[in-house]
């Protein structure tokens, strides 16, 4: 046997590589944006999917049907003049958590069935509503209506446009579905207040801080691009407060802007984007960032002077989120970094989360980030790929 070209290597490489780089995002691969814009018939829909957010939420799930609406279908949408934000819940009663592929459509059993929706599954729906019927009808036609819509079903099935059998399904319905529930007048996340919403849920603290450092302006001017901010809980804040009012209010400033970052992270993107984190203190040089660790479904964001654990949610509402974690984060830029032979709490204020008890060995394992691991398969693969030649 004739050893193997070097280009042959190579291409055994790269298919090894592609492989393993397929295998390491979790989520549906698909992006629903560059399959509409294959189609200008749906390019109004195509906009607002973007303009919601929703095309992301879209491509982070693995099993997903979106009933797609035509521009005319859209026009009537659109004239009756809803804000943003209740289109996203009524485009959101239009994408099914469920795999529908034609096939499937015209072969429901018992003819009827309600499926979840996008709707429902954020959690905006009360009771039943953010469900859609779907029942097969005479001559081979398929109904949708929405469950709180009086049994009325507004659309029917048009065509398949894209379908990736059991991963996405996008159809083209005739109408919008109607919903009272989704059609409801929503705050705007930029109405809504932040210090409202952190001091009702245990981060009153925080809260203050940042309207007295005049920082809250800052995080409010990017909730609507995406915002997530890590607010340490107030018997933590109440700990810290000796060494915050030491501070300079430049350097306050700064460490509160460390407590954010500019975009929409929900749990399970900061579960496997683990890495370098830039905050809304990031300035060109002054680097402000930190790291996100994730192990055990712990996620911990690690400063290299204090690692704070995640210990909740206050709130879930893309492009907000705001999640509370159980120890202030020090920038290495203002304090000193810990030696790394020590524990991570050493210059931690003391806290006293429950969460904090299921303490994790800084320097274990689950040190080996995905990335990492991911270069060890690669060149494990490739010695295995050498050896079968
Ligand atoms: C469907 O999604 C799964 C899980 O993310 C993925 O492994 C698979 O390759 C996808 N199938 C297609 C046809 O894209
Ligand atoms: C999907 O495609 C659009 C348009 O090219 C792009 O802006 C967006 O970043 C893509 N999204 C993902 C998740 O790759
Ligand atoms: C769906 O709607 C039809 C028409 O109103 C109704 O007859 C049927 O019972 C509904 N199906 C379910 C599962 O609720
Ligand atoms: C949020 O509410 C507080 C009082 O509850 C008020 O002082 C503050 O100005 C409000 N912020 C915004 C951005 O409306
Ligand atoms: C505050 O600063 C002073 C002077 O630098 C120092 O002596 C003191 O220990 C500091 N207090 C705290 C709580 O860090």
């Amino acid at each position: 046997m004739s050893p193997p070209s070097t280009a042959t290597l190579f291409s055994y490489s790269l298919a090894l590589l592609f492989l393993l780089l397929s295998f390491s995002t979790p989520t549906n691969a698909s992006n629903i944006t560059l399959i509409l814009a294959k189609y200008p018939q749906f390019s109004t829909f195509n906009h607002y999917l973007t303009a919601t957010h929703l095309a992301s939420q879209i491509n982070r799930r693995q099993t997903i049907t979106v009933l797609a609406l035509d521009n005319t279908a859209m026009s009537s949408l659109l004239s009756r003049h809803f804000s943003l934000y209740t289109l996203k819940n009524v485009l959101s009663l239009h994408i099914l958590v469920d795999y529908f592929g034609a096939k499937k459509l015209h072969r429901i059993s018992k003819g009827s069935t309600l499926t979840s929706t996008m709707f429902q599954a954020t959690g905006s729906a009360s009771g039943t509503s953010g469900y859609v019927n779907i029942t097969n009808l005479k001559g081979g036609k398929v109904g949708f209506g929405a469950e709180d819509n009086e049994g009325k079903l507004d659309a029917t099935f048009v065509k398949s446009i894209k379908e990736i059998p059991y991963n996405i399904s996008i159809i083209q319905i005739s109408h919008p579905l109607d919903s009272t529930e989704a059609e409801a007048p929503t705050a705007a996340p930029s109405e809504l207040n932040l210090t409202d919403i952190m001091s009702k849920q245990g981060c009153k603290a925080f809260a203050g801080l940042l309207q007295a450092s005049g920082a809250d302006e800052t995080f409010n001017q990017n909730i609507d691009a995406g915002l997530t901010v890590f607010c340490p809980t107030d018997k933590v804040v109440s700990d810290f407060m000796p060494k915050y009012r030491n501070l300079t209010a430049p350097k306050k400033k700064s460490l509160l802007l460390y407590h954010g970052i500019p975009v929409y992270m929900n749990m399970q993107m900061l579960k496997t984007n683990t890495g370098t984190m830039n905050t809304l203190a990031t300035d060109g040089a002054n680097k402000f960032d930190f790291t996100v660790d994730n192990n055990q479904e712990v996620v911990s964001l690690d400063t290299t002077v204090v690692t704070a654990k995640i210990t909740g949610i206050v709130k879930d509402e893309e492009p907000l989120m705001v999640l509370k974690i159980n120890k202030v984060l020090l920038p290495k830029e203002m304090y000193k970094p810990v030696e790394p032979a020590s524990g991570p709490s050493a210059d931690a204020p003391a806290d006293s989360t429950p969460a904090d008890d299921q303490t994790l060995d800084h320097d274990g394992v689950g040190g080996l980030g995905d990335r990492r691991m991911g270069m060890v398969m690669v060149v494990l693969s490739l010695c295995i790929g050498m050896l079968l030649i």
